[in-house]
């Protein structure tokens, strides 16, 4: 029990740690929580128009979501734990992101760290749902709506892989729609956005965004 206990601990801690803040930080950029939507996430550091700095907040939110997976798994297999703590990992580093203890629990999305997470628990899956996002974002240019449909799809698409891609297990699932609510929750301004057609497109600058 205490070696699950340090491990969801551990995982919540490394979901905590906010790319969006140290990039913009160490490249001496604004604050992504000061302008555009106030999101600590790759998509609002891209409206201070730098794009290198965009892309290292979404790696690093992504790996240490699958970091923290990947150090569950090992450790449940050394301990010979269930499999149900890789799932725990998932959603404490998930939730790490979302509510930092770092930044007075005032984080992200969740959008990078869940595709990460997903990505350690099941990366076939991971791919399908980054397709997903990947073809919404193409279609639409809202990282927003591609965020909500690809959440919402991924549980979706683990029962139905179910047997065919891998074994259902039941803290996956439950994991997977925990994240789909939060990360729908989280988007809530953006969907009131999304209806009222004011929602930014992806890469517009620091202003336009609501
Ligand atoms: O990654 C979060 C994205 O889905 C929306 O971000 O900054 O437009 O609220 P933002």
């Amino acid at each position: 029990v205490l070696i699950s206990l340090v491990v969801i601990l551990g995982a919540y801690i490394i979901g905590s740690i906010s790319f969006a803040v140290v990039v913009s930080r160490l490249m001496g950029l604004d604050d992504p929580r000061t302008f555009g939507s106030g999101n600590p996430g790759a998509t609002n550091v891209l409206r201070t128009g730098n794009k290198k700095a965009a892309i290292f907040t979404l790696v690093g939110d992504t790996l240490k979501g699958w970091v923290a997976v990947f150090l569950a798994t090992l450790i449940a297999t050394q301990f010979g734990l269930g499999a149900a703590l890789p799932a725990a990992a998932a959603l404490a580093a998930f939730l790490g992101h979302v509510y930092p203890i770092f930044l007075k629990f005032k984080g992200g999305k969740g959008v990078a760290t869940a595709l990460g997470v997903l990505a350690g628990l099941e990366p076939v899956l991971a791919l399908a749902t980054l397709v997903t996002w990947l073809i919404v974002a193409y279609a639409s240019r809202y990282s927003s709506l591609a965020a909500v449909l690809a959440a919402i799809f991924a549980p979706l698409y683990y029962l139905f892989g179910a047997n065919i891609a891998w074994r259902l297990q039941g803290s996956v699932t439950f994991v997977l729609i925990i994240i789909a609510v939060v990360l729908c929750y989280r988007h809530s301004a953006n969907i009131t956005r999304l209806m009222k057609g004011t929602e930014p497109k992806i890469g517009k600058s620091k202003s336009q965004a609501g």
